[in-house]
């Protein structure tokens, strides 16, 4: 069946799979494998119902086999998951979709042959590592959802498959809402600051944490599964990737070049514990090694295209 489906995939080109294809990251990788691989060669899908996607639960397992097998997926994005501060609240479902969605997909993906890509984050870290994080460090995680990327990253080397996967910082965008992060405040802020000229941050002001533009993120992905397998180490699961690192209080002073009349208050809630349990920068000398990652955007660069791209 392999050599069946190998010959199919090069003479239809690639057929991609993207699981939770309506959250932040997804609403721009699917525009962004399309522009690369052709509209029709990229299949989103999510939980969700949409007009531009089709509904696949990544717990429904013969669900994925069917559509795997009918659409001859020959690599999968699965984006599907709950995260920090949502996952925290519903520790069983998150355990659930994270977990067991992941295994599933592994499972279809191993069935079929195909490659895959599965998103870590900067959540593996926990209170006990360095706040410069090297790649290598023990990875002891304060929250379930920093628990269910560590056993995702180990899946990657344990699966046998062609499986990679990025710890990204927290990611910042305008093109879809923030899905339920510890670094979301870094996006409603550039929303407030825009509609009520103020906010009210849930992390203190000295808070400071790895981030990055999706811009970004996005570029790091695709070039990430550009790369011959073979040059692709041990990190391969979770790669470190730096983008910038900047506190709450330093966004608030970045935006207010834009908006001098812009304020910001600092009411910290439980989200201020799993930031504080996460590392301040990311050290990624590995995944520059290994697959030349360099990040665009810094803070400023980063507000400047916010704040253009959400008064449009
Ligand atoms: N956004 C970030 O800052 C960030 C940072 C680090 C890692 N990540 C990782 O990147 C991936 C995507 O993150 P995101 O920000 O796009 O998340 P998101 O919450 O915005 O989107 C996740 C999507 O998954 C879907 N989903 C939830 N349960 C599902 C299920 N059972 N089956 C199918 N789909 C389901 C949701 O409907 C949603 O559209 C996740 O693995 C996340 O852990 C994101």
């Amino acid at each position: 069946m392999f050599k069946y489906r190998q010959k199919l995939t090069m003479y239809m080109g690639k057929r991609i799979l993207v699981t939770g294809a309506l959250g932040q990251i997804g609403t721009e990788l699917v525009t962004a494998l399309r522009n690369v691989h052709g509209y029709d060669a990229v299949i989103p899908t999510d939980v969700r119902e949409n007009d531009d996607c089709r509904v696949l639960n990544v717990l429904d397992l013969e669900g994925i086999d069917y559509l795997v097998r009918e659409e001859n997926v020959s690599e999968i994005y699965h984006l599907a998951a709950l995260l920090s501060a949502t996952g925290e609240k519903n520790p069983e479902l998150c355990w659930d979709i994270n977990v067991v969605g992941l295994e599933n997909v592994v499972e279809i993906a191993k069935k079929y042959d195909c490659r895959l890509f599965s998103p870590s984050s900067i959540a593996v870290f926990g209170p006990d590592c360095p706040k410069i994080a090297p790649q290598v460090t023990p990875l002891n995680p304060a929250t379930i959802y920093g628990k269910t990327k560590v056993v995702g990253e180990q899946m990657a080397i344990t699966s046998g498959i062609d499986m990679r996967g990025i710890r990204y910082p927290g990611l910042v965008s305008y093109k879809a809402p923030a899905g339920g992060g510890t670094t979301d405040y870094a996006v409603e802020i550039f929303h407030a600051a825009l509609k009520d000229g103020h906010y009210d941050c849930f992390v203190r002001e000295d808070t400071r944490l790895p981030m990055m533009y999706m811009d970004d993120a996005i570029r790091a992905t695709l070039e990430l599964m550009d790369i011959p397998m073979e040059k692709l180490g041990a990190a391969r699961g979770g790669y470190n990737i730096a983008g910038c690192s900047f506190t709450a209080k330093e966004l608030v002073g970045s935006i207010q070049r834009h908006l001098p009349d812009f304020t910001c208050t600092f009411t910290p809630d439980i989200r201020q514990n799993y930031a504080d349990s996460w590392p301040d920068e990311i050290e990624d000398e590995v995944a520059r090694l290994e697959w030349g990652w360099k990040p665009e955007f810094d803070l400023d660069k980063m507000v400047d295209t916010m704040i253009k791209g959400l008064k449009g």
